[in-house]
């Protein structure tokens, strides 16, 4: 007999089948609960809710596991690049030699992005968000390729995660030079992912531009760090979108909005606004962690609490060093680094934040390294999105491919008002 967990609801008893993990976690099988009991489970921000089984990413907010098809964080991070963590996520397995190559000519070979899409950025204000621009022109791309719509098929799959994860960088780096009125560069076929990305960024027509191959390690490093995190609220959401059978064009754009939120992906741009609202206001840590303890304030330390890590985030533990070996490439002495490791300091010692067990999290240092890297705050988030991209289609892909799927549509307690009068207007 199956391992099952009793639930007793109005004297009656109900059987419920455990579902156990490769990693030994427990959930409560509770797909027939409503049609046998009429009752439904409440779960509000679905802390305590699994939707879905899935083989992709493990992560133990106790212990500050993180790992991706069974690699540890740590590991990818020292031997693999971006692109091969990207094969890893999506397909299953780290790509060998002749697969790699493959990958690379792919993804190298779709980078461009149509002329005409670029007529869209005129009529936006050179001030817009990037972010904003990110997710209409992903949503917009799907209007260039209508032959790629069918879920099921899986070259119409594959191509259009070629696509994707080719062109998202392009136009990511044409979202900054829109922002700041210079023209847009063409992506170059024998330059690596990260290294075309950082030309895109920073090169102008008119001068010859070397990438330092250490920078673009290090951001090859952040990309891995941020390529997935299991159900969080954008991965989510594009399986949720996804789960209607939109396209994966969509679906990425939706995950792109929801990454915007200042709680999510926005946090990094926070961050690093509030390190220099903090200094400008005289270094006064302590001000500011009184701030984010008092109830009546909105104010939070950004880059600080984890709804899954309560002990540590090793992806902060990780680009912590990160921030400190690129700040010495670069020679950049940054006084907000100092602020960071105050306030980290003070924070960690504070009852406040130990009963809440609320530690710095991915988005705490990589303000810092974006920062002394030269991209302005509102790219910030871009940059997640960019590294999330893997996460979110292969995500995507393992929901399409899962005979469990079903659409996303959640149940609610209803809780207002019985029924009611209809009231003429005359009467009212
Ligand atoms: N500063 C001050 N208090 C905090 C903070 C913070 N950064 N984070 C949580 N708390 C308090 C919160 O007020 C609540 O207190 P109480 O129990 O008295 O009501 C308690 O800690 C639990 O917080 P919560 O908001 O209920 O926890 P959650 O799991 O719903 O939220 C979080 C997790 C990440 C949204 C939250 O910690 C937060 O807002 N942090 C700042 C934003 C941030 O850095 N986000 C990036 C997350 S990492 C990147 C990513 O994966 O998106």
């Amino acid at each position: 007999m199956a391992d099952m967990a009793k639930l007793i609801l109005d004297g009656k008893e109900y059987q419920l089948p455990v579902v156990r993990g490769s990693e030994g976690e427990v959930g409560l099988d509770i797909s027939k609960l409503r049609a046998q009991s009429g009752a439904i489970t409440l779960d509000p921000g679905f802390g305590n809710t699994g939707a879905c089984n899935s083989a992709i990413t493990f992560l133990d907010g106790e212990q500050g596991i993180l790992r991706y098809r069974g690699y540890k964080i740590e590991d990818l991070c020292k031997n693999s690049t971006f692109l091969e963590v990207a094969h890893l996520l999506i397909n299953g397995a780290l790509p060998t030699g002749e697969q790699n190559k493959e990958w690379h000519h792919h993804i190298t070979h779709h980078s461009m992005i149509k002329e005409d899409i670029k007529r869209y950025w005129d009529a936006w204000p050179q001030t817009a968000h990037p972010m904003a621009l990110l997710s209409s022109v992903v949503s917009a791309l799907s209007t260039f390729y209508e032959d790629s719509f069918d879920v099921f098929d899986p070259r119409q799959v594959e191509i259009s995660i070629h696509r994707l994860l080719a062109k998202i960088p392009t136009v990511a780096a044409y979202a900054y030079k829109k922002s700041v009125g210079q023209p847009y560069i063409y992506p170059k076929n024998s330059l690596g992912y990260t290294e075309n990305f950082l030309r895109m960024m920073f090169a102008m027509p008119t001068e010859d531009y070397e990438v330092n191959p250490i920078l673009a390690q290090a951001l090859d490093q952040i990309l891995i760090l941020h390529a997935d995190h299991e159900q969080n609220c954008s991965t989510s959401t594009v399986r949720m979108v996804g789960s209607s059978h939109a396209n994966l064009f969509a679906s990425v754009a939706a995950g792109v909005c929801a990454l915007w939120g200042p709680l999510h992906g926005g946090a990094n741009q926070e961050v690093l606004e509030m390190l220099e609202l903090i200094q400008k206001d005289g270094g006064n840590v302590d001000k500011y962690v009184a701030k984010a303890k008092d109830k009546d304030d909105h104010f939070r330390l950004y880059g600080f609490g984890h709804r899954v890590y309560k002990n540590f985030d090793p992806r902060a533990t990780i680009l912590k060093e990160t921030a400190k070996g690129v700040l010495k490439t670069l020679g950049v002495q940054d006084p907000l680094l100092e602020v960071a490791q105050k306030l980290e300091e003070i924070a960690l010692k504070d009852p406040y934040f130990i009963e809440k067990k609320l530690y710095p999290n991915v988005d705490f240092y990589s303000g810092i390294i974006y920062k002394a890297m030269g991209f302005p705050t509102k790219m910030f988030p871009v940059l997640f999105a960019m590294g999330r991209l893997p996460g979110w289609i292969a995500q995507w892909k393992e929901m399409i491919e899962s005979p469990e799927t079903k659409i996303g549509r959640p149940r609610q307690i209803y809780t207002g008002a019985n029924v009611r009068e209809y009231v003429p207007l005359s009467k009212r």
